[in-house]
């Protein structure tokens, strides 16, 4: 089971003339199929493809971790000019999604398309809820149980339903699973599940017990000093072969991560990045 991951979008870039962006994109190729997972928040994925020699048009679907401006923001655009595609995600990313920051101050943080743009561009919206073969040892996770106590969803989020806000646990949040011989591989978006539980929840569902790779943000950038501490007491336990993390890390996460599991295991992606399992 040949896969090969390519960072198209990241919050940042090693060289020119690649762009940095907040937000997350990779081509998963895997077995033939060729599937562009999230698209970063504006045009960086465009850009990017370019420079790397990735040809956008050879994409057969979207699958969408969540929906947050920055892993949807390029959805219509690539509709636009590569045509209809399928596009696989939770049914709850068109939620009115916003983010309470310090000061009082809220943002729309919601995804950057609705399902009739997105049909009127030719694409088909198929809700995936929960644990789904997608391809032959290809899934989707669906909903991801949040079981552990210290995980959380890294932030004050919130959505808005009839005039009225209510705190957003991103049930939305979805991780692709490659059921590869050495061990499964999971991407994440923004592991707003939290890492563990997302985990957990794949080894459950696919009954492995190894996993290969974990790739993706993580949001253990807002994490607390315990969280922090405890998702890397429970990594330890999993004997995964390459954490690959980036966007909503955080350096210090990123950092800690490195120092207590190893350099051999643990990498930081940015735009162009590219792991061969
Ligand atoms: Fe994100
Ligand atoms: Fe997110």
């Amino acid at each position: 089971m040949n896969t090969v991951i390519k960072v198209l979008v990241e919050n940042t870039t090693p060289r020119s003339p690649l762009l940095g962006e907040y937000g997350f994109s990779a081509q998963v190729l895997v077995d033939g199929h060729n599937i562009l997972f999230d698209t970063g928040s504006h045009a960086a994925l465009f850009s990017n493809s370019r420079a790397l020699g990735v040809d956008l048009s050879q994409v057969q679907d979207l699958f969408i971790s969540h929906g947050h401006y920055d892993h949807t923001g390029a959805v219509l655009p690539f509709l636009q000019q590569y045509g209809g595609r399928n596009i696989y995600a939770h049914s709850g990313i068109f939620a009115h999604r916003l983010v309470n920051l310090p000061g009082g101050k809220q943002v729309d943080i919601g995804c950057r398309f609705t399902r009739d743009e997105a049909i009127k561009m030719g694409a088909q919206v198929i809700p995936i809820d929960s644990f789904s073969e997608i391809y032959s040892g290809i899934y989707l996770t669906g909903e991801i149980p949040r079981l552990t106590e210290y995980e959380d969803v890294g932030g004050n989020f919130v959505y808005e339903k009839d005039g009225k806000l209510y705190q957003d646990s991103l049930p939305d949040d979805i991780a692709l699973v490659i059921d590869h011989p050495e061990g499964l591989i999971i991407l994440s978006g923004c592991s707003h599940s939290g890492m563990i539980n997302t985990l957990d929840y794949c080894l459950k569902q696919t009954g492995r017990t190894r996993v290969l790779a974990y790739m993706g943000g993580t949001h253990l950038m807002t994490a607390s000093p315990l969280r922090l501490e405890k998702t890397i007491e429970a990594l330890k336990i999993y004997e995964i072969q390459k954490i690959i993390v980036g966007h909503c890390t955080g350096f210090y996460a990123a950092a800690e991560l490195y120092n207590q599991l190893g350099g051999q295991r643990v990498f930081k992606m940015d735009v162009g990045s590219s792991f061969s399992f």
